[in-house]
C-alpha cells in the first residue's frame, strides 16, 4: 500500500519545528510528501514549505501566524514547549498550553473532514486524573488574559507548572474528542518519557540528571527526538484513522510498569 500514512499532498501545520521532536517530525512529514507550514520562535532548518516566526506565549504573534496559514488544513501538530526551570511558571503555561489552545481553537474550523490534531504532552502530565477539577477550572478560562490572571493567583501551581501545562493538554485533548468526531476530525496526544533534546539540555543545567533517571523506562536511557517524532507522525496519520481522544504514552512501557505496581509511582499516576 503506497502512501499508507496518507501525508502525500496534505497541508500540515506544525509548531516547534526548529528543534527536537518537532524538527524530527517536520523532516519526516516533508519526506512523506506533506506541505508543512512551520511555526517556531527559532530558525527552522527542515525543508518545510513555509516557516512563520511565532512566539506561542504572545497572543498577537499567534494571531499573526493564524492569519498567514492556509484556509484549509489536514493535520495540526502541536510540538512547541519549554521546561520549567529555566522558563518561568507563567511562560511555561502560556507557551505549553495557552498558546497551543489558542492556535488549535482557531484552526479547528479549517480542518478538513478526515483531518487530525496531534499534540505533545508528557509523562509529567499523567497525574491529570487526580487534578481534574483544577485542570477543568483552568480550561474554562477562554482568553490569554484570563489565563494569565488565574496563574498569577495560583500558588499551588508554582510547584509544578510544567506538569500542569501537560495535564491541561491531556484533558483538553479528551474534552474535544466527541465534538470533533461529529465532524470526522481526530484529536490525540503523546506523552513522551525523558528525551535527549535541547529541552533536556536546558533542564539538566537547572536540575541534576540524577533527578531525571528515575523516570527512564526500563531500557535505561533517554529517548531520541526521532523516536517521539515518529510516534507523533503515526498518530496524526491515516494509519490511526479510527484513533481519537487518546493520550498515548511513548515511554517504552514506563507507565505500564507503574500501573502494574512494578515501579514506584513517583508521579502519582492514577
Ligand atoms: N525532552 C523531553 O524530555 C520531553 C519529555 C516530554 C515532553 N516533552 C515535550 O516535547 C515537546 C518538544 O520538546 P523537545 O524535547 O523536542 O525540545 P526542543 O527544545 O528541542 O524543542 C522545542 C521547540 O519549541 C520551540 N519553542 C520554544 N518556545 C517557543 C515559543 N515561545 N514559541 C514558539 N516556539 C517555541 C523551540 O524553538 C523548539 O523548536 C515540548 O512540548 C516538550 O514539553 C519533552
Amino acid at each position: 500500500m503506497k502512501n499508507a500514512l496518507g501525508y502525500e499532498g496534505k497541508t500540515v501545520v506544525l509548531t516547534g519545528a526548529a528543534s527536537g521532536m518537532g524538527a524530527s517530525a517536520a523532516h519526516l512529514l516533508v519526506d512523506l510528501g506533506a506541505e508543512v507550514h512551520a511555526l517556531d520562535i527559532g530558525d527552522v532548518t527542515a525543508p518545510v514549505h513555509r516557516s512563520i516566526r511565532t512566539d506561542m506565549k504572545n497572543r498577537a504573534s499567534v494571531d499573526a501566524a493564524i492569519a498567514e496559514l492556509p484556509a484549509e488544513i489536514d493535520v495540526l501538530f502541536n510540538c512547541a514547549g519549554v521546561p520549567h526551570p529555566p522558563a518561568s511558571a507563567l511562560d511555561t503555561m502560556m507557551i505549553n498550553f495557552v498558546g497551543l489552545r489558542h492556535l488549535t481553537d482557531a484552526l479547528i474550523p479549517r480542518l478538513r473532514e478526515g483531518g487530525s490534531i496531534a499534540s505533545i504532552a508528557s509523562t509529567a502530565g499523567m497525574a491529570w486524573k487526580s487534578n481534574l477539577e483544577t485542570v477543568q477550572s483552568f480550561l474554562a478560562l477562554e482568553t490569554f488574559e484570563a489565563a494569565a490572571a488565574w496563574l498569577a493567583d495560583a500558588p499551588d501551581l508554582k510547584a509544578d507548572p510544567y506538569g500542569f501545562s501537560k495535564q491541561c493538554i491531556i484533558v483538553y485533548t479528551q474534552t474535544l474528542a466527541g465534538e470533533l468526531a461529529r465532524r470526522g476530525v481526530r484529536i490525540n496526544c503523546i506523552s513522551p518519557s525523558p528525551t535527549a533534546s535541547d529541552f533536556m539540555s536546558k533542564l539538566t543545567k537547572e536540575i541534576p540528571e540524577e533527578a531525571i533517571t528515575p523516570f527512564f523506562p526500563s531500557n535505561g536511557r533517554f529517548a531520541e527526538p526521532e523516536e517521539m517524532g515518529r510516534a507523533l507522525v503515526m498518530l496524526g496519520s491515516d494509519l490511526a484513522c479510527f484513533v481519537s481522544g487518546v493520550n498515548l504514552p511513548v515511554d517504552f512501557g514506563y507507565c505500564a510498569e507503574v500501573a502494574m505496581g512494578q515501579r514506584d509511582n513517583l508521579m502519582n499516576i492514577t
